[in-house]
């Protein structure tokens, strides 16, 4: 990684209500505490950055940066309490230290589900139907759907032919649910008797997939092929039995007679 930063923040919030919230009574009053702390992982844990915000009724009235390793105040009451804490030399220690003892320990077990998380994705080609404002043989997309990280290459070949223009892609979607989805749409309308493929790169394949699509013979056409098949195949079979008939006939009579077939 390079400066991948990953961002963990544990958050504290701590509302007290001034009166107990009845139904349908007016709140007295809102009081809400809130500290942030956050942890900046640039090149894993090569080097990290600890910062913690404190908060109250949404306005940020301190906070510690291990980069500038003191308490920093923004309101009145701020100034007052970073001036307090910071002539405290154990706590200025013990919060200088949260690198170490907070972020780099925390990322030793997080990372394995967030930084080394991998999940490849399913990838389909589906034929997008007509429509009024696009008519004709319809378009081709490519679904990339429910893979983790975010990053991802996706292209469309006609053949061994990359086809760079008319390609539109959606952003790359989160789902919520700590996976992504990638839609590319293919704008020129596919030919018969070409293959297309999408291929897909990402960083949980070990080599790029890729998924192939031609037209289906045209319906038509499939009928008529299925029509002669029939009527070749139930040839096939009268032939076969008319055969037999007539064996069996020559073989039941003791003496062979002419048979009633027309001269000639
Ligand atoms: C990232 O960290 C590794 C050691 O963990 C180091 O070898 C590498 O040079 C660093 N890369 C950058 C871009 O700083």
């Amino acid at each position: 990684m390079g400066r991948g930063a990953a961002a963990g923040a544990l958050l504290v919030a701590l509302v007290v209500l001034g009166a107990p919230p009845a139904a349908g009574a007016e709140l007295s009053g809102v009081f809400q505490e809130m500290h942030k702390v956050e942890c900046y992982f640039i090149n894993g844990t090569e080097k990290v950055r600890f910062v913690q915000r404190l908060i109250y009724n949404r306005l940020q009235y301190a906070m510690f940066d291990s980069d500038v390793g003191h308490f920093v105040g923004f309101t009145p009451s701020g100034d007052m309490n970073a001036k307090r804490w910071n002539s405290d030399p154990a706590l200025l220690e013990y919060k200088r230290t949260a690198v170490d003892r907070y972020c780099r320990h925390n990322y030793r077990i997080d990372a394995p589900f967030s930084v080394e998380r991998r999940v490849p994705p399913s990838v389909s080609i589906s034929l997008v139907p007509p429509s009024s404002s696009q008519p004709g043989p319809g378009r081709l997309l490519c679904s990339v759907m429910d893979f983790y990280p975010a990053a991802i290459q996706v292209r469309w070949f006609q053949g061994q032919q990359e086809l760079s223009e008319h390609v539109v892609a959606t952003d790359v979607v989160p789902n919520g649910d700590w996976t992504y989805q990638l839609l590319v749409l293919l704008e020129t309308p596919p030919r018969r008797g070409l293959t297309y493929s999408c291929q897909v790169e990402h960083v949980s394949l070990e080599q790029p997939l890729s998924r192939h699509w031609e037209m289906p013979p045209d319906a038509a056409r499939s009928k008529m092929l299925t029509g002669i098949g029939g009527f070749v195949l139930g040839f096939v079979f009268l032939a076969l039995g008319l055969g037999f008939y007539v064996r069996k006939k020559l073989l039941s009579r003791r003496r062979p007679q002419p048979l009633p077939l027309s001269p000639g």
